[in-house]
């Protein structure tokens, strides 16, 4: 049975899928640009562009006639063999973050367990040429690192960690740019410090550059490695390939996923000439990391990155987003705080229950925005973004928190009618 209405398939997964998704119920089929398209199609203004991944919009031919070019050719082939593509994308993205060396697999979780792998391999290698050095991480408060084990036990919200313990031994949490707290907590039983230079499901928070410097020197001190999670804010999102350039600073081990293959599934793990030393033959691989498909679609997406100057738009159009965010929060007190680099963006909510409403009510208006850390506001569009869509998103939000204020001084006015009345 072909199942093609939305209803059919809710009730479908809902008796076939194990449960770990709360879906809006929107049956998505195509995209155009900025725009999602849904079955009846209805355009949805898309600024959150499936979680920081469709970094070049939808249907866009470039991407397209990789995916169509590569497979015609070779879809996949194992890492017992030679293919084109991995050295290829290997130069792209190693001159880009200032990195040496790649190793290819095909998600985010996967891309940073080999992090941590590198990172506790490093520290043995150190070990064996006569270096005091451990086995502890340092991770930081309201981090997030994904999924798998490894991963999840460097991320900070319990309730990710708590019902598969025990988890990955060692690690323990650094306060959020808190200097002290991080000198306290390093010694040199600590073999990396994890950092990710703007925290995405923490809500959008940068890394002061005192912090990320204690950190770099820190970890210097020791031989220790500072591995810098770019999932989600790397690949031009905030301007700069990598954030972590924009505070000079250059870790040992950078990670890179999401919008990597235009949504293929690929994940990255870079590291230096230094690093790579801890690695040899059969230490870690993977059945399909680094196939042909998602490398050449890959090396497409890099490649259109820099022919249309989306770095340059990141920066100027996320500069304009930014600018009206701050004017819809001096007109609006429910606004408690802006953030961002580039197009990376956030808005925080004096209240939880607000912030629900407002991702409710501007999907309402064909626009997709999602909530993180109970109380911010996630904006993270594709790079294409122009400020015509920043108006209407913006033109959106005003009218929805003018809507929200009315009705709060009629219930508050409602209120104290009733307080009186009663006395
Ligand atoms: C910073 C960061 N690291 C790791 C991950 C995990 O990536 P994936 O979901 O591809 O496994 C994410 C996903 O949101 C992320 O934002």
């Amino acid at each position: 049975m072909e199942l093609t209405k939305l209803k059919e398939i809710q009730a479908a997964e809902a008796r076939l899928l194990l449960p770990t998704y709360d879906r809006n119920p929107i049956l998505f089929e195509g995209g155009e640009g900025v725009y999602i398209i849904d079955e009846q199609g209805g355009r949805y203004l898309d600024l959150l562009s499936g979680i920081g991944v469709n970094a070049l919009g939808y249907g866009n031919p470039v991407i397209e006639e990789a995916i169509a070019r590569q497979s015609r050719k070779l879809i996949h082939t194992s890492n017992l063999y030679f293919h084109a593509g991995q050295a290829a994308l290997a130069v792209r993205l190693t001159e880009r973050t200032g990195m040496d060396r790649a190793f290819f697999c095909n998600s985010g979780t996967e891309a940073w367990e080999c992090a941590m792998k590198l990172a506790r391999a490093h520290a043995g290698l150190l070990r064996s040429e006569g270096r005091q050095i451990g086995t502890k991480f340092l991770a930081i408060e309201q981090s997030f690192h994904g999924r798998t084990f490894g991963a999840v036990s460097t991320t900070y919200k319990a309730k990710y960690r708590e019902p598969f313990e025990p988890v990955v031994p060692g690690v323990e949490f650094v306060k959020f740019n808190d200097v002290n707290d991080l000198r306290a907590k390093f010694s040199n039983e600590v073999c990396a410090i994890l950092v990710e230079a703007i925290q995405g499901e923490g809500g959008v928070r940068p890394l002061s550059q005192e912090f990320l410097n204690e950190a770099r020197a820190l970890s210097q001190s020791t031989g220790a490695l500072l591995l810098a999670d770019e999932i989600q804010c790397g690949m031009g999102r905030t301007g700069k390939w990598c954030a972590y350039q924009h505070y000079g600073i250059h870790p040992d081990v950078t990670t890179l996923a999401k919008p990597l293959a235009g949504g293929i599934p690929m994940g990255a793990t870079l590291c230096t000439e230094e690093v790579a030393r801890a690695f040899h033959v059969g230490m870690h691989g993977t059945t399909f990391g680094g196939g042909p498909l998602a490398c050449a679609v890959a090396c497409a997406v890099v490649d259109e990155i820099e022919k249309e100057h989306l770095l340059a738009n990141a920066t100027e159009v996320g500069g304009y987003f930014r600018a009206q965010l701050d004017v819809l929060a001096q007109r609006h007190e429910q606004i408690v705080d802006v953030r961002s680099i580039g197009l990376m963006l956030a808005a925080e909510i004096n209240s939880a229950d607000l912030a629900k409403h407002l991702v409710a009510e501007m999907l309402k208006r064909h626009i997709l925005i999602n909530c993180t850390s109970g109380t911010v506001l996630r904006f993270l569009p594709p790079l294409i973004l122009k400020r015509e869509h920043v108006d209407t998103a913006i033109a959106a939000l005003d009218e929805i928190l003018t809507e929200c204020a009315a009705d709060n001084d009629a219930s508050t006015a409602a209120y104290a009618a009733e307080g009186q009345d009663n006395g």
